[in-house]
């Protein structure tokens, strides 16, 4: 691996070595010795807010012997036009690695192919690949692994979160069942290329959760789309609250990758319900993204 562009990009193997290792990681955590980042500087180059993928990255960078150099689109002359492949070449000649969080994804790609230094997506409009593993680790965690198990994914249905939900189920074949309003379902084309029998797109939210052993949801507008109220008036009846789940498989897991909006894609009792699985979740964006470090380090 020489970066982390997309979980698309991964095999079936890629992702369970990043899993296994993402698990010792945080067995080990403040008793190894590995220094496998030492006197490396790591950009962090960030377009969007953050809180988790920020912190999880600096944490986890000088866990591992090197500095994180955070850079906000306001602090470099990128907020000023300068083009992602000169910030890539520049950047590229003086740090050890990048981590991305921006709109396009192209400009992730662009930033790896130009700067020739390990390069990693921390979330774009088409994939969030750091939550993923995240979130597959805590599915490990929690249920013994997915093999058999459902997974439901209920609110928008083309998110990065969905999308790279997508590229998980066709790369490790479990169930992926999405409910999403007409309006905001993956288009066939995307559909046609995953090719993946196995992910299901439903407008009904029962159905997507009937059976269900992992109930997944995110917010229903995601940053950059702040502002489009129409979108969000579609998603009347996609709240994941008691009601909705009483269908889902005993034992079920709730998942959100947070921020959570209260009220709109979850209600307060089941986000309180299952906060020990959803910090759970927040707290394992540290060990993946350890362990995905840990892969890119040269
Ligand atoms: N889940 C997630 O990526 O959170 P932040 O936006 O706070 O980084
Ligand atoms: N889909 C959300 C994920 C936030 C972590 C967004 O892009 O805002």
């Amino acid at each position: 691996m020489q970066h982390l562009l997309s979980i698309e990009e991964l095999s079936a193997a890629d992702i369970t070595a990043l899993l296994d290792s993402a698990a010792l990681l945080k067995a080990e955590r403040g008793g190894h010795a590995a220094q496998p980042l030492a006197g490396q500087t790591w950009a962090l180059i960030f377009t969007k807010s953050s809180t988790r993928t920020r912190v999880s990255f600096e944490v986890g960078i000088r866990e591992l012997g090197g500095f994180p150099m955070f850079l906000s689109k306001n602090d470099i002359q990128l907020g000023r036009g300068e083009p992602i492949k000169d910030t890539a070449r520049v950047l590229g000649r003086m740090v050890h690695g990048a981590i991305i969080r921006t709109f396009a994804q192209q400009d992730v790609a662009d930033f790896a192919g130009y700067s020739g230094i390990p390069t990693i997506n921390a979330l774009t409009d088409d994939e969030h690949p750091c939550q993923i593993l995240a979130d597959l680790l805590t599915v490990r965690e929690k249920l013994g692994g997915w093999e058999g198990k459902k997974i439901a994914f209920v609110g928008d249905g083309f998110s990065n979160m969905t999308r790279s939900w997508m590229w998980a189920a066709k790369r490790l074949g479990f169930e992926l069942a999405i409910a999403s309003p007409p309006a905001c379902q993956p288009p066939a084309d995307f559909l046609t290329t995953l090719d993946a029998p196995n992910v299901s797109v439903t407008a009904d939210p029962r159905v997507a959760v009937d059976g269900a052993h992992v109930i997944n949801t995110d917010v229903w507008l995601s940053m950059g789309q702040e502002d489009q109220k129409d979108k969000e008036l579609e998603f009347a009846g996609f709240e994941v609250n008691a009601g909705l789940l009483s269908s889902a498989a005993p034992g079920h897991i709730v998942l959100h990758c947070l921020p959570a909006y209260r009220g709109k894609e979850i209600s307060e009792e089941i986000l309180e319900l299952h906060a020990d699985t959803i910090f759970q979740e927040a707290e394992n964006r540290l060990h993946a993204q350890k362990a995905v470090l840990v892969a890119l380090a040269r």
